[in-house]
C-alpha cells in the first residue's frame, strides 16, 4: 500500500482549499481557547515547508523537528497543518485510546480511484462491518489452507528469475500481486488474472498524477481502467452467484455477509486489498534481500534454519510446506521484524482531527491533520538501543508496549498482517534453500517517493545453488 505516495500529491492540489479553511480556524481556536497549538513552524503559505520534508531524506526533517521542538510539533505540508508526533504513547493516543476523535483521511482523488466505498475511508458501523469481513478471511484458520498454493506461486517465480538480472521490487510485486489475488478470489482468479492484472498496473500509474480527468491524462486512464476493474469483478460475482457454493477466501467473505454488501462496495473493497497488500509487502521482501545479502551471518542463521525445516520434510516425505513448518522459523522471523523496523516503509500515517481536541496540554484544531511517525518510534535509541543496525536478536525479548507499530496500530491496524508474513516467510524458505543472489550496482542509496525503497528498486542476480 503505498499509502504514503497516495496520498501525497493530491494533498497539493486541494491543500489550498485546506490551507484558507485551516488559517481562519486556526485564528478562531486561537481566540476561542487558552491552549496553545503544540511548538513548531508553519513555513510559507500554502507551500508551508513541503519543500524542506520532501527535498531531503524525510527522516532528517522529522529527526532535526524533534530535536528542536520534542515528540509532538506542527508543520505545514501538501497544503494542510498538520501535527506530528513520535512518542509511543501519543501514537497511542491518536490510534488507540482516541481513535474517535481522529478519523483516516485521504485526498478525493485517491478514494475516487480505489473507490469511496473501501474500508480504509470509513469509521464508525460501516468500517467494522467491512473489518469484520476482511479479518474473516485473513486469520491463521482461514490463510492455513492456501500455504501450497502460496508456496506454487513463490516456487515459479523463483524459478522465472534464476540466472538472469532481475529488479527484485518489480518481481517481488507479481509475486504478491499473485497472492493478493489467490486470497481474495481463491483459485477462480486464474481465467482473468492478466485482465486483472493489465487493468491494476493501469490503475496504479495514476495513483500520484494529478486528479485531471480529461481524455489523455494518467488519471483519465486510471480511472478508466478502473472501470474495467470493475467490470471483471462483476462477472466473476455473477459466475460465483451461479455456483451457489461457499468459498473460504475473501470474496466468499464480502459475497457470504447476511447484511449484504453491493456489488459496488465489494468491487471497492477487492480493489483496495490489492493496493493495500501488493507494493506493501513486495518492499519489505526486497529490503530483505537487502539485509541479508549485507549480513552474511544473518543469512547463515536463516539458511540453516530453513535447510533443518527441508531436511525434516524430506525425512518425512512430505512436499509441500504447511503452516505449521512457517510456525518453527524464529530465526527467520526476527528478520522479518528487524527488516519491518528498520525499513519502516510505511513511515507514518495521516488521521484528521474531527473536532478541536486538547491533546497533551496542546489543541490540535478541527480539520488538522495528525501524523504518528512510526519510523521515528521505531528509529528511536529510547526504544531499541543502536537504532541504526540490524539485529534480528533484538527480537529475542519482547520491544515495548507501543512501540513497534509496522501493521499500525488501534481500529485501522493491519488485517492482512498474518498474509504478509506468510508469504514472506514462504519465499525466503525457497529463497535461502535453494538459491544465493548477488546485489548489482549501487547499494547505499535509498529512493523516497516518499515511500522508502532501495535504490533502483534492487537489482540482482540469482543462481541455483550447486
Ligand atoms: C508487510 C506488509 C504490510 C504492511 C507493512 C502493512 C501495513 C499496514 C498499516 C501500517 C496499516 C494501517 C494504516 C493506518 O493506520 O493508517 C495497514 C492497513 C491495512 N492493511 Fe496492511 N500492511 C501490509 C500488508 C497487507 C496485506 C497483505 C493486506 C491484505 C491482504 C493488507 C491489508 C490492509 C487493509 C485492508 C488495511 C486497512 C485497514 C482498515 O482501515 O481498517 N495489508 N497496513
Amino acid at each position: 500500500m503505498e499509502f504514503l505516495s497516495m496520498i501525497c500529491l493530491s494533498f497539493a492540489v486541494v491543500g489550498f482549499f485546506c490551507f484558507l479553511i485551516s488559517s481562519t480556524r486556526k485564528f478562531a481556536a486561537f481566540g476561542r481557547g487558552k491552549l496553545p497549538l503544540p511548538p513548531g513552524t508553519l513555513g510559507w503559505p500554502y507551500i508551508g515547508e513541503t519543500f524542506q520534508l520532501y527535498s531531503q531524506n524525510p527522516n532528517v526533517f522529522f529527526a532535526s523537528k524533534v530535536k528542536k521542538f520534542g515528540s509532538i510539533f506542527k508543520t505545514h505540508i501538501l497544503g494542510c497543518p498538520c501535527v506530528m508526533i513520535s512518542s509511543p504513547e501519543a501514537a497511542k493516543l491518536v490510534l488507540v485510546t482516541k481513535a474517535h476523535l481522529f478519523k483516516p483521511t485521504f485526498p478525493a482523488s485517491k478514494e475516487r480511484m480505489l473507490g469511496k466505498q473501501a474500508i480504509f475511508f470509513h469509521q464508525g458501523d460501516y468500517h467494522a462491518k467491512l473489518r469484520r469481513l476482511v479479518l474473516r478471511a485473513f486469520t491463521p484458520e482461514a490463510i492455513k489452507n492456501i500455504v501450497p498454493d502460496i508456496e506454487s506461486i513463490a516456487v515459479q517465480s523463483l524459478e522465472s528469475w534464476e540466472g538472469r538480472m532481475v529488479n527484485t521490487f518489480q518481481e517481488m510485486k507479481t509475486y504478491t500481486f499473485n497472492v493478493a489475488l489467490l486470497s481474495i478470489f481463491g483459485k477462480d482468479e486464474v481465467h482473468y488474472r492478466e485482465d486483472l492484472k493489465r487493468c491494476y498496473y493501469i490503475l496504479e500509474k495514476g495513483y500520484n498524477s494529478m486528479p485531471i480527468n480529461l481524455p489523455g491524462t494518467l488519471f483519465h486512464k486510471s480511472m478508466k481502467a478502473r472501470k474495467e476493474l470493475a467490470q471483471i469483478l462483476a462477472k466473476i460475482l455473477s459466475l460465483r452467484r451461479e455456483m451457489k457454493q461457499d468459498y473460504c477466501d475473501l470474496l466468499g467473505s464480502f459475497m457470504g455477509d447476511k447484511e449484504g454488501l453491493t456489488d459496488e462496495q465489494i468491487a471497492d473493497n477487492i480493489i483496495g486489498v490489492i493496493f493495500a497488500a501488493r507494493d506493501t509487502t513486495a518492499s519489505v521482501l526486497t529490503w530483505i534481500l537487502k539485509y541479508l545479502g549485507e549480513n552474511p551471518s544473518v543469512l547463515d542463521a536463516v539458511t540453516k534454519e530453513q535447510e533443518a525445516i527441508m531436511r525434516t520434510k524430506e525425512e518425512r516425505e512430505e512436499k509441500a510446506l504447511s503452516w505449521a513448518d512457517t510456525k518453527k522459523m524464529p530465526i527467520t522471523t526476527r528478520v522479518i521484524q528487524e527488516t519491518l523496523r528498520v525499513a519502516s516503509i510505511l513511515s507514518f500515517t495521516f488521521r484528521e482531527a474531527v473536532e478541536d481536541v486538547e491533546f497533551e496540554g496542546y489543541l490540535i484544531p478541527k480539520g488538522w491533520k495528525v501524523m504518528p511517525l512510526f519510523r521515528n518510534i521505531h528509529h528511536s535509541p529510547d526504544n531499541f538501543p543502536d537504532p541504526e543496525k540490524f539485529n534480528p536478536s533484538r527480537f529475542e525479548a519482547a520491544p515495548k508496549p507501543n512501540t513497534f507499530m509496522p501493521f499500525g496500530n488501534g481500529t485501522h491496524s493491519c488485517p492482512g498482517n498474518e498474509l504478509a508474513k506468510l508469504e514472506i516467510l514462504v519465499l525466503v524458505h525457497h529463497l535461502t534453500t535453494k538459491y544465493r543472489w548477488s546485489m548489482m550496482g549501487p547499494q547505499n542509496g535509498i529512493q523516497y517517493g516518499p515511500f522508502a525503497l532501495p535504490q533502483n528498486g534492487l537489482p540482482i542476480k540469482l543462481s541455483l545453488k550447486s
